[in-house]
């Protein structure tokens, strides 16, 4: 029993050298245009479908195998090639551990979502960032070029975040082509603003798997639901780590209202579109380099004041997040797009958090 006080267990040496990552939640009781969230609320039916859920019904395991199967018929897939998983943040997890070994490589076009590199990072394989361009457009020939023996997966958001920018069927279709030894994950988190999807190719080419996610337009992100489509040869392998009971029973109860309720995801999409536009207006009328997005959000470059402009936007009430951390990002802001009421007060805190950093500017 010597010394039993002093012996602490020693987590594996990947997750010592684990990357942390610590969202800024907290206080976000404003307008928030910080995490590409819905910024008003999801369809109003699944308001109803919460009022009736009872508490016997939370005494039960949830079983996600119905609602699957209904996703997977919206989507015109097989159930068998359908996952729901507990957000794409645990589709992005469960996938790296069912493919990564050690040796293995993930590509990585960079700069893009925090989370793959953060569960590459628990594994024993290793990214390989691909950085993109000045112009952060999808780097396309680099990614081809960076393709070895040893790339397992090539992981794609698209549309991308933080940049906005986008990859084409064609080049996605050949990436697949070139790397038949690797998953090609396309992350279709933003596809409701953007509209072109890989999802009619799942199950007819070997290597592609789709990802989506009801935490951004359909504006569940605290139910956390988002799933995993692929052919039934990989998605085998990824259900054996899946946990059962990921998606919980709540969120399993209102998936079919959100579902069905293509009116208001459709309205929601809409605006979002029109505020974009007219936010692009207001940010090239006060002078600020904005790149083109696909998404509900901007990449906007604010430069050497980006984290005053940051708080001043805060402390004006509108939440928007600091990317300068990310390859290639110093300077630069995300903005997301809400609904054009919302981003007619973001217009304002904007062009006065401008006139007070270049006053300052001045004084100097
Ligand atoms: C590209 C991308 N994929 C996935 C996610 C996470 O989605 P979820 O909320 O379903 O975990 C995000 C969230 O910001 C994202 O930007």
């Amino acid at each position: 029993m010597a010394n039993v006080a002093s012996v602490t267990p020693e987590p594996r040496a990947r997750v010592r050298a684990m990357m942390e990552y610590h969202p800024p939640l907290g206080c976000r009781d404003t307008l928030r245009l910080d995490f590409n969230e819905n910024t008003l609320a999801c369809s109003p039916k699944v308001g109803e479908v919460l009022g009736r859920i009872s508490t016997g019904a939370l005494t039960r395991y949830p079983e996600r195998g119905p609602v699957e199967a209904m996703v997977a018929a919206q989507l015109g897939l097989k159930p068998e090639q359908v996952a729901l998983t507990n957000g794409v943040d645990e589709a992005i997890h469960v996938l790296f551990e069912t493919f990564l070994e050690e040796g293995d490589e993930l590509l990585l076009p960079v700069p893009t979502y925090t989370m793959y590199e953060v569960y590459v990072s628990a594994t024993d394989a290793r990214a390989v960032p691909v950085l993109a361009a000045d112009d952060l457009q999808f780097p396309y020939e680099r990614l081809l070029a960076a393709i070895t023996p040893r790339t397992k997966i090539i992981a794609i958001a698209n549309p991308n975040s933080p940049s906005g920018s986008v990859a084409t069927r064609e080049q996605l279709l050949e990436i697949t082509r070139r790397a038949p030894h690797a998953v090609v994950l396309v992350d279709e988190a933003y596809f409701h603003f953007h509209g072109e999807t890989m999802m009619d190719l799942v199950g007819k080419i070997p290597n592609l798997i789709v990802s989506r996610t009801f935490s951004k337009a359909y504006g569940l992100a605290g139910l956390r639901v988002g799933l995993l489509a692929g052919p039934v040869e990989l998605m085998q392998w990824t259900r054996r780590v899946l946990s059962p009971y990921s998606v919980n029973s709540v969120a399993l109860a209102c998936l079919p209202a959100a579902l069905e309720d293509s009116t208001y995801l459709d309205w929601y999409v809409g605006e979002v579109l029109a505020a974009r536009a007219d936010f692009e207006s207001v940010l090239d009328e006060a002078g600020v380099r904005r790149w083109p997005s696909q998404a509900n959000f901007i990449l906007t470059e604010i430069g050497a004041q980006h984290k005053e402009f940051t708080r001043l936007m805060s402390a004006a009430g509108v939440l928007v997040r600091d990317r300068s951390n990310d390859p290639g990002c110093d300077g630069r802001v995300r903005i997301t797009i809400g609904t054009r009421e919302q981003m007619r007060k973001a217009a304002i805190a904007l062009k006065e958090t401008m006139a007070t950093l270049r006053a300052g500017k001045e004084a100097l």
